[in-house]
């Protein structure tokens, strides 16, 4: 098939891009690589330096004759959305649309919409989170990716487009920026191999569901040809503290040093963990790599 991954020099794109090609496809990379990185890209692919909300998106769809589109570039960050919500709104959902109206031009077959469990969802009524549970963001990152779904659902009521969401919960693995505010697991291994003190926000008794982006991976190629009309949770279904996560870091780092807190960063949920039964009855998916090896092999990457 031939695809458009936007996003694809990211931390999660690029890993789809890399398994897509493996498997035979034809990928087209857009990326502003405001955040991705060159050396993410895939030498196989064809890479366009390109803003999603700019108008020459739509020469790229003319000349691409994609089959599917894999939507991943987003603005991704939780405080960024606090502080400057119009310009969220503007990469995550005009941009968003952008690409979307260009799938309607050119009678994309089908979109993959990366969306976010956690951030939609705002602090869980109950638990484990399930596709049901009421969408309450705390920030307009959460907000601006659900808004996306509400215009998938309305394209494809009005205009036939089909479409698949994927709401990922906490992914981590090797290409994460560790310099970034989300990936918990990048910036404590990063901190933990420099011998740099890591810094717990909070208690660290807040939990996540912290998914391998091996296991993210396998759920965008089973979306190529399942899964039709609707968005579906994808978490490893286990529960775990970022105080956790440090103590499992620090064996596999042989950290020694210390660590220290910080305050409770707003706009962030304090626990949280997802069913992915939905994901395991449409697509067949559920997450393979337990916390453990998903976190041997980050740390590997890093190491290297
Ligand atoms: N990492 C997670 O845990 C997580 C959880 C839920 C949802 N998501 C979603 O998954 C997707 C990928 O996230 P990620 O963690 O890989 O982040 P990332 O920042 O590594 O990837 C996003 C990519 O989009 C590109 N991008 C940003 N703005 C752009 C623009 N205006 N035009 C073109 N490219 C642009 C960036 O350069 C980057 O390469 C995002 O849509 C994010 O909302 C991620």
């Amino acid at each position: 098939m031939n695809i458009l991954v936007t996003g694809g020099a990211g931390f999660i794109g690029s890993h789809i891009v890399d398994k897509y090609i493996e498997l035979g496809h034809q990928v087209t990379v857009v990326d502003n690589l405001e955040r991705g990185r060159k050396e993410n890209l895939n030498p196989k692919a064809r890479f366009i330096k390109l803003d999603i909300l700019d108008s020459g998106l739509e020469n790229v769809f003319a000349e691409g004759a994609f089959d599917i589109v894999n939507h991943h570039a987003a603005q991704v960050s939780v405080v960024y959305s606090l502080d400057d919500p119009m310009r969220d709104a503007k990469v995550n959902i005009l941009g968003a649309l952008n690409v979307l109206t260009n799938c309607l031009k050119f009678k994309i077959k089908k979109v993959i919409y990366a969306n976010s469990g956690g951030a939609g969802c705002g602090e869980p009524r109950y638990m484990p989170l399930d596709e049901k549970h009421p969408v309450e963001p705390l920030a307009p990152y959460g907000a601006s990716k659900h808004t996306i779904e509400h215009y998938l659902h309305l394209f494809r009521q009005n205009n036939g487009l089909r479409y698949f969401a994927l709401r990922y919960m906490n992914v981590y693995g090797p290409r994460q920026d560790p310099f970034g505010e989300g990936g918990v697991v990048a910036i404590f291994t990063n901190k933990m191999l420099n011998n740099e003190t890591p810094r717990i926000n909070g208690d660290g008794e807040q939990t996540r569901d912290f998914v391998y982006v091996g296991d993210v991976v396998a759920a965008n190629v089973m979306a190529l040809d399942r899964g039709e009309g609707e968005g579906v949770l994808i978490g490893s279904e286990v529960e775990t503290s970022v105080n956790d996560i440090y103590a499992n870091l620090r064996d596999l780092t042989d950290y020694q040093g210390e660590v220290v807190s910080g305050p409770e960063i707003p706009g962030e949920v304090r626990k949280i963990y997802a069913t992915c039964e939905r994901a395991f009855q449409v697509l067949g998916w559920r997450s393979q790599t337990s916390l453990a090896e998903g976190l041997k092999k980050t740390v590997g990457f890093y190491k290297d």
